[in-house]
């Protein structure tokens, strides 16, 4: 007997055809940027290459115990080399724009003054190898890898590393503006300050105390803030500025207007010394006094630096926080997820698809934001390489289609997302668990660095394709 033919259609009805009302659409305003996301320790590799100084993640992940199985960035995808490999990559899924990082030791290796030509000549390559390919870059200036050189003086427990970020953030905005027109500050200054100040669980890997930790986070924001100023003064008129932070995703248990405002003031206080200081220039009367005398030492100028205007804010988001009303003092009460709550490979990427309707929503109203981004969304999946040469990551697809049907319902209420940077273009070196949770929607063999497109990268492409969900 020949194959059976079955009556199915192959292709999604067209807008014309579909059933009036159906709403099956899920049109994308014109000109929303389609965008993958990397950071340079996680993809480059050649950590020894032209002239790059040792960042606090060389040492971190080199001491025995503390990266999964002793895995180092030492290698990682060897982007440093296959950019135009990667820009192919990028190419073929139609991506509009990119985010990649700079690595500072590259620039200035010992963190400060004499800065090598050579890291900046390989960031010229890769800014002009985006542009001729018609990749519009989007460049972050810190996403964690902290030249040794001044963690051995303190790192952000100093103020002089907030001043030499600012510092190195001008030399690199001056060289680069001509071409990249977006920067990002820091990324993630609560992951960086928490995890690397707080349980020693990323680079430097201190554990101190309470009121150590709230210095750090302090010269942070207050490093983010100096930036602003340097870029202000050093790159050329019309430089967007901005940042992307993991900003808590507070998102209303259910949807009624008591707990949308219990997530609303949640909002602020779970992001208070972090986004909430960023955009106010306020540290919350609640955050100061549950801190007390462990409170952080600033002036009023520092609160002025902190909060320099910026163009756009960036958002990572991955997991919901849900968050309930309550008569507690605080107003609201955030309720842990119970232990079936399911996830993805990540135990800590509980799948909300919500909280990507509700924190650009109450981002942009609560700081009144004009232009955001999504600047990191995406999810590890335990992968396997079929024999036939495939990933078939159904369980990323259904992730990114549920997060992504939320952005669209904000962004079709007029909620300003100007754009999405899917995280990750490549599988990569994912910090302490090193290369054993992959968030790539291409498939990298570390051995021999070959690249394979998952089924998640087909997905993507047709969703750029349509700027549309199907
Ligand atoms: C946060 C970070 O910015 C990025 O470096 C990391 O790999 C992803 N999210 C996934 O954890």
């Amino acid at each position: 007997a020949g194959a059976v033919s079955l009556p199915v259609a192959t292709s999604a009805l067209s807008s014309a055809e579909a059933p009036s009302g159906a709403g099956s659409a899920h049109k994308f305003p014109e000109g929303f940027l389609w965008g993958s996301a990397t950071a340079s320790y996680q993809v480059e590799g050649a950590v020894h290459a032209d002239g790059r100084g040792v960042s606090i993640w060389d040492t971190f992940s080199h001491t025995p115990g503390k990266t999964f199985d002793g895995d180092t960035g030492d290698v990682a995808d060897d982007d440093y080399r296959r950019y135009k490999e990667d820009v192919q990559l990028m190419k073929a899924l139609g991506l509009h724009t990119c985010r990649f990082s700079i690595a500072w030791p590259r620039i200035f290796p010992e963190g400060t003054g004499a800065p090598n030509p050579k890291g900046l000549d390989h960031y010229n390559r890769v800014v002009d190898e985006l542009l001729a390919n018609g990749i519009q870059p989007y460049a972050t200036l810190y996403h964690w890898d902290l030249p040794q050189a001044l963690e051995d003086k303190g790192g952000w427990q100093s103020r002089a590393t907030s001043e030499a970020f600012a510092h190195y953030a001008g030399y690199v905005t001056a060289h680069l503006s001509d071409r990249v027109r977006h920067f990002m500050t820091t990324n993630e200054i609560s992951t960086f300050t928490e995890l690397g100040y707080g349980t020693g669980t990323h680079a430097p890997g201190l554990k101190l105390s309470r009121a150590g930790l709230a210095q750090v986070c302090h010269n942070a924001v207050l490093g983010q803030g100096l930036a602003v100023q340097a870029i202000r003064a050093s790159a050329r008129p019309g430089t967007k500025v901005g940042l992307a932070e993991n900003i808590i995703a507070v998102t209303p248990v259910v949807n009624t207007p008591e707990h949308i405002q219990a997530a609303a003031i949640a909002m602020r206080e779970e992001n208070a010394p972090y986004m909430n200081v960023v955009q106010t220039g306020e540290y919350t009367d609640a955050y100061l006094k549950r801190l007390g005398a462990d409170a952080p030492k600033f002036t009023p100028e520092d609160l002025k630096t902190i909060s320099s205007k910026l163009d756009f804010a960036g958002i990572n988001i991955y997991q919901p926080t849900y968050v309930r009303a309550s008569d507690s003092p605080e107003g609201y009460a955030i309720v842990p997820p119970p232990a079936s709550y399911p996830h993805m490979y990540s135990p800590w990427i509980t799948i909300g698809p919500e909280a990507l309707y509700w924190a650009p929503k109450l981002a942009t109203q609560i700081w009144n934001i004009p232009e955001l981004y999504i600047t990191e969304n995406g999810a590890s999946s335990a992968d396997v390489m079929t024999p036939e040469g495939t990933v078939l990551d159904t369980d990323r697809v259904m992730y990114l289609r549920n997060y992504l049907t939320q952005l669209h319902r904000g962004v079709s209420e007029g909620v300003p997302v100007k754009g999405y940077f899917l995280w990750s273009l490549l599988d990569n070196y994912e910090w302490a668990d090193g290369y054993e949770k992959r968030f790539g929607i291409h498939y990298v063999d570390f051995k021999t660095q070959k690249r394979t497109p998952k089924l998640s990268a087909a997905f993507y492409k047709e969703v750029i394709a349509r700027n549309a969900l199907g």
